[in-house]
């Protein structure tokens, strides 16, 4: 794993934009995982800006969303689908042929997973952006996930529900839910970028870089990826032993 150190989420995004844009201009036909939650806003923030004033070229990016809530409406403010649009897509040239986020609305959502997965094997991620959750989690990987699997059904942990609470006007209004590329799914892309950024990830941080790798903390299984950067601003290394 490489560390990178920086001071905050502002930085942190600057950063992982940085890596994005040269990966899009080595290969404009790349292909593109990415995340949501409030860790990577400031990234989308500077792609959206290298796009508008230095031409980044997303015309044939493809891209593939770690996951969704489900069930979800996609015009639902809280979906994963509403976010990506309004945080980057609605601001960069993607076709929206080539944008793929897991169908939160679909009746068999198995078929769905197993489509997606397909879709994934089919077109192979060459750089994929992560965040973490405090309790470890990646995408919606909950601790306990088999690193085997690949993208599928959970059902989200009190403390996930807790932690994204405060995206949601009522609680009873949070899915319980969700649909996401699995651990294998996620091992299989390139190049990983993760940030993680703020006091409550810092125990999450210790133990996916200096714990044991084991799935109480999905996060370690990034231990194994041969092209894995962490981005890591000073809040959430302050457990990290030098
Ligand atoms: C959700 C997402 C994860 C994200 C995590 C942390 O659970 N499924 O992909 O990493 O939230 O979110 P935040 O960046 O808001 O702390």
């Amino acid at each position: 794993m490489k560390i990178i150190k920086v001071q905050n989420n502002e930085e942190a995004g600057l950063k992982a934009a940085e890596i994005f844009k040269k990966e899009i201009k080595n290969n404009p036909k790349c292909v593109l995982g990415l995340a949501t939650g409030s860790t990577p806003k400031t990234t989308y923030k500077h792609l959206i800006k290298f796009h508008k004033h230095n031409d980044l070229d997303f015309s044939d990016v493809k891209t593939f969303n770690l996951d969704e809530y489900y069930p979800i409406k996609k015009e639902n403010i809280q979906s994963y689908h509403y976010f990506m649009h309004i945080k980057l897509f609605d601001h960069i040239n993607v076709k929206p042929e080539n944008v793929n986020i897991i169908d939160g609305e679909c009746d068999d959502y198995q078929k769905s997973c197993d489509d997606f997965e397909k879709m994934i094997e089919e077109n192979p991620i060459d750089i994929q952006l992560l965040g973490i959750g405090s309790n470890g989690h990646i995408a919606f990987n909950e601790p306990n996930t088999p690193f085997t699997q690949k993208t599928h059904l959970v059902q989200l942990t009190e403390s996930t529900i807790n932690d994204n609470a405060r995206f949601f006007d009522h609680h009873e209004e949070i899915p319980l839910h969700a649909l996401t590329m699995g651990l294998a799914t996620i091992m299989k892309a390139k190049k990983i970028v993760l940030i993680a950024t703020g006091k409550n990830k810092a125990n999450a941080v210790k133990h996916m870089i200096q714990g044991d790798k084991t799935p109480l903390c999905p996060a370690s299984i990034l231990q194994d990826h041969s092209d894995c950067t962490i981005i890591v601003d000073e809040e959430a290394a302050e457990l990290i032993e030098e």
